[in-house]
């Protein structure tokens, strides 16, 4: 593809927010549309061009908002239709696009569809959502299969009012649509779509996208013998109608040019990854693969001891993301350590020691910009926030992800006080919880998230450590992590061929210390070296680059020495 050519979301380097913790405007303890509004030009100063939105739409907030009630309005606390529209335009006058968050799998139950569809059998809107009727073995009522939910659990709910069970791949109170039905799909473009794409929004991020079609529900095979419920994921992923469903979505967006990112969950498979990516394919502009945010995660998620990984994992999964460009792929990839449904990536790639996480942040920064790909950045990460302390109470976790966890495992053990300690040290690592505490712009009060004379308590505790670590004093501290963020942004964006665009080749996939790539652009070609250790390193030249002339692009370190990485230490050289 000519250069000239390039769509925007190709280049451009997306911003994602989380509404209930970025900024709190009017002090009710929750972050707010306005909140947003008075901090654009911070985003601005950062060198993004996009900002992600995630979910602001009416909803009872059982899933912080992917439960949603009315796609045409917005969740009273963050505030209004009207509020969206001053956002939208402001984000454009500064010269940025605007995304928003497509959740069209399932709606809440609260949603007047649902309502409808669960008030009778014959309603018309019955066929929105997935109702079965009950299966009986030895006459006991079970669900019509085995498939376990999302948030642990059946993925059926029974419904006593017209005696039939509906599907939830999530929580009992995300009903999933029926994509089966044409109907239905024609009011989801129309309600959760066009409203937006109406009021100028420039794209989605599409929640769960490859989840739509079901294909035949089947039994899952039995890999956790110790429940009644089985992974399924590989049955309701990706099935038989999704390229239909995509292709039929994609005349509403082509009408408004607007992007798509889509959530690509439980698939492995690179050939179907590529189908999806694929520009002539047409069926969406990128996704999230969870590859990289998946290394050091166990069978179930929590199911694991922290940092239960190595570097090559991490290269690896690296790779497959990077692959889906290697020519003559027509796809495009994204690069992401970080959204709302993952920890810190310094605690969990890095260091969080106070010592160390300074430079593991700028690292961390450097590799994400010498990847190819549309780069995302969560909330909080360009300063280098890291995971809340052991130290806080299991209380401190609001997300029901963690706490279904939490009491599953209790309850599978019988309360046994040390699996369920070992489960707490795996959600102080892992859980989503962490990247959604309170933004710490500053050592006021609430950390700058409330107003300081708010007397509302902000909805999840707010960090211990802004005094190290917040936006104010890092705005005017030159070796910052978020100084370092705008520089490499700047650096990304003057060689993006190569950077952005060029094809990516692992140098040494086995070394468990030092991460080394090399980038290429139709002759042109670029180094990255990063020292995943706490120690200094001897820069050992990889052999495909040995005689040829490397001219130091950027450090992650200020006064670097020749020939020596130190601790956690990131660079590109340019070859020549
Ligand atoms: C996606 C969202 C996650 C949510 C789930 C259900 O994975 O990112 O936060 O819980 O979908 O909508
Ligand atoms: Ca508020």
């Amino acid at each position: 593809m000519s250069v000239t050519q390039r769509p925007w979301w190709k280049d451009g380097v997306v911003y994602q927010i989380y509404p209930a913790s970025f900024k709190d405007s009017n002090g009710d303890g929750i972050g707010d549309l306005n909140g947003i509004i008075s901090e654009l030009d911070y985003i601005r100063s950062i060198g993004v061009d996009v900002v992600w939105i995630c979910p602001m739409y009416d909803s009872p907030q059982v899933d912080m908002g992917y439960d949603i009630r009315d796609y045409e309005d917005v969740y009273a606390p963050y505030g209004t239709v009207q509020d969206m529209e001053r956002l939208i335009a402001e984000t454009h006058s500064r010269g940025m696009k605007i995304i928003l968050d497509l959740v069209i799998n399932h709606t809440s139950d609260q949603h007047k569809w649902f309502l409808e569809s669960r008030s009778a059998k014959d309603n018309p809107k019955r066929d929105w959502y997935i109702w079965r009727p009950a299966r009986y073995v030895n006459g006991e009522r079970k669900p019509p299969n085995n498939w376990v939910s999302n948030f642990t659990g059946s993925v059926w709910e029974w419904d006593e009012h017209t005696q039939e069970y509906y599907l939830h791949l999530f929580c009992p109170e995300q009903p999933d649509l029926n994509w089966e039905n044409a109907e239905t799909r024609q009011a989801i473009y129309k309600s959760a779509m066009e409203f937006w794409l109406e009021r100028g929004v420039d794209g989605f991020r599409v929640d769960t996208v490859n989840m739509y079609s079901k294909g035949e529900m089947l039994d899952a095979p039995v890999t956790d013998p110790g429940s009644e419920w089985q992974f399924a994921g590989f049955q309701y992923c990706n099935g038989p109608r999704m390229k239909e469903f995509l292709a039929e979505m994609n005349q509403v967006l082509e009408k408004y040019d607007a992007m798509t990112v889509g959530e690509c969950p439980n698939t492995p498979d690179m050939k179907r990854v590529l189908e999806y990516v694929s520009a002539k394919e047409k069926q969406l502009d990128m996704v999230f693969q969870f590859d990289v945010v998946d290394v050091g995660q166990g069978p179930y998620k929590f199911q694991t001891t922290p940092k239960n990984w190595t570097l090559p994992h991490l290269k690896r999964a690296i790779a497959r993301t990077q692959h889906l460009i290697r020519t003559p792929s027509d796809g495009w990839t994204t690069v992401f350590l970080e959204n709302h449904d993952q920890a810190r990536s310094i605690t969990r790639f890095t260091s969080d020691a106070p010592e160390h996480r300074v430079a593991g942040g700028k690292m961390l920064a450097l590799l994400m910009a010498a990847l190819s790909g549309t780069l995302f950045i969560y909330q909080g990460q360009e300063i280098g926030l890291v995971n809340f302390p052991e130290t806080w109470d299991m209380s401190e976790y609001k997300d029901v992800d963690s706490s279904n966890y939490y009491k599953m495992v209790g309850a599978r053990t019988g309360g046994d006080e040390e699996k369920l300690a070992e489960a707490k040290r795996a959600l102080q690592h892992l859980a989503r919880d962490h990247a959604r505490v309170p933004m710490s712009w500053s050592t006021a009060p609430h950390n700058g998230f409330s107003p300081p004379d708010s007397t509302a308590m902000p909805w999840m505790r707010p960090l211990d450590d802004a005094a190290t670590c917040n936006v104010a004093q890092q705005q005017s501290d030159k070796s910052s992590v978020l100084a370092f963020w705008k520089r490499i942004l700047q650096v990304r964006k003057a060689h993006n061929d190569l950077l952005v665009h060029g094809q990516y080749d692992d140098l040494d996939v086995e070394d468990p210390e030092i991460f080394v790539f090399s980038k290429t652009w139709m002759g042109k070609r670029a180094l990255c070296v990063c020292n995943f250790t706490d120690r200094a390193k001897t820069l050992e030249v990889p052999e495909q680059v040995r005689g040829e002339k490397m001219e130091l692009l950027v450090s992650s370190v200020e006064g670097g020495v020749d020939g020596e990485l130190a601790a956690y230490e990131g660079r590109i050289y340019l070859l020549a």
